[in-house]
């Protein structure tokens, strides 16, 4: 079985639920607590293993790459001030050199094609992809889970969890199948379908490792929902001559490309830092009694 060295976080998309923010932001640079969206992600990739991550990039988005880049001044200055704490809290969050790279995504024409403009840099080899707006909470992290399954069953393997059964409709959703190591044989994938025709509650909640023959699959690929080259529809595709297996992730995904998913990861991370939690949770018992204090007097 191939290692898996290589992740792809795809990050040129338009963010539109997230606007007017992302009119000149990219949403993988806003902040959950002190650290862009988009840091969550590669921390959790290197610390599953991954030795070199591939970044799909898009217009306005240099920012970014700037993110992960040495920055001389900050540096002297921190320096100077005598903040070291600060400088290695920092310093360890760079990657080391030649561990990323950066493609462009030209036009942001869906994810299935922001996945297929990283085939060259990818290779023949089985790869990891997180959606990193996708923030992983607890547990041991998303993607160290997913390997985990993979070092057993090899194949392609996505990570899931519940959703509320009448959600259905806004995810892509897994059926099950034979339960394999910690995870289970997936027997169909279907995109948004109505809780009527949903073969689980188990929603794709963004990390996937796939095997290489995913890319000739998206390379000729119709668009699909939205006018777009759908990660899901190759997927389908691939598992007709491919095994898919699920892991139920231990912890909680936070969507953070919605502004409800956004605000929740920033609370439950606050609440998860000795340096913050008593007067987040101060304040957060504060605005539940005035909110019910306004609802009784409504
Ligand atoms: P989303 O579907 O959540 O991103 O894609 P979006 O299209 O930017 O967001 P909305 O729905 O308009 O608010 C998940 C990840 O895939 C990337 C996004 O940047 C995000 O990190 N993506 C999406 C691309 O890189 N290219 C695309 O064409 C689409």
């Amino acid at each position: 079985m191939k290692k898996v060295r290589k992740a792809v976080i795809p990050v040129a998309g338009l963010g539109t639920r997230f606007l007017p923010a992302t009119k000149s932001m990219p949403k993988e640079m806003l902040p959950v607590v002190d650290r862009p969206v988009v840091q969550y992600a590669v921390d959790e990739a290197f610390e599953a293993g991954i030795e070199h991550i591939v970044f799909v990039t898009g217009r306005n988005k240099a920012v970014i790459e700037d993110y992960f880049d040495l920055h001389p001044e900050l540096v002297g200055t921190l320096e100077q001030a005598g903040k070291q704490a600060q400088l290695l809290s920092l310093e360890s969050l760079l990657p080391v050199a030649g561990a990323t790279s950066f493609i462009r995504q030209q036009s942001p024409q869906g994810l299935g094609h922001a996945v297929w403009c990283a085939r060259e840099v990818i290779g023949d080899e089985p790869f990891a992809l997180l959606l990193p707006d996708m923030v992983s909470f607890g547990g041991r992290g998303c993607l160290a889970e997913v390997a985990d399954l993979y070092a057993e069953t090899g194949g392609n393997v996505i990570a899931v969890e519940r959703c509320d059964p009448t959600e259905t409709s806004k995810y892509g959703i897994v059926g099950c199948g034979a339960d394999v190591g910690s995870g289970f044989e997936v027997t169909a994938m279907v995109e948004k379908p109505a809780p009527a025709n949903a073969p689980s509650n188990y929603y794709i909640n963004g990390r996937y490792i796939l095997q290489p023959e995913i890319f000739s699959l998206l390379g000729n690929q119709q668009r699909g929902a939205g006018n777009e080259i759908q990660l899901t529809d190759a997927m389908v595709r691939l598992s007709q001559s491919q095994a898919f297996f699920a892991q139920p992730f231990n912890g909680r995904m936070f969507d953070c490309g919605s502004k409800e998913g956004f605000i929740q990861a920033n609370i439950a991370f606050a609440l998860a830092r000795d340096d913050m939690k008593e007067p987040i949770f101060d304040m957060l018992q504060e605005f539940v009694r005035s909110h019910e204090r306004r609802v009784e007097a409504a």
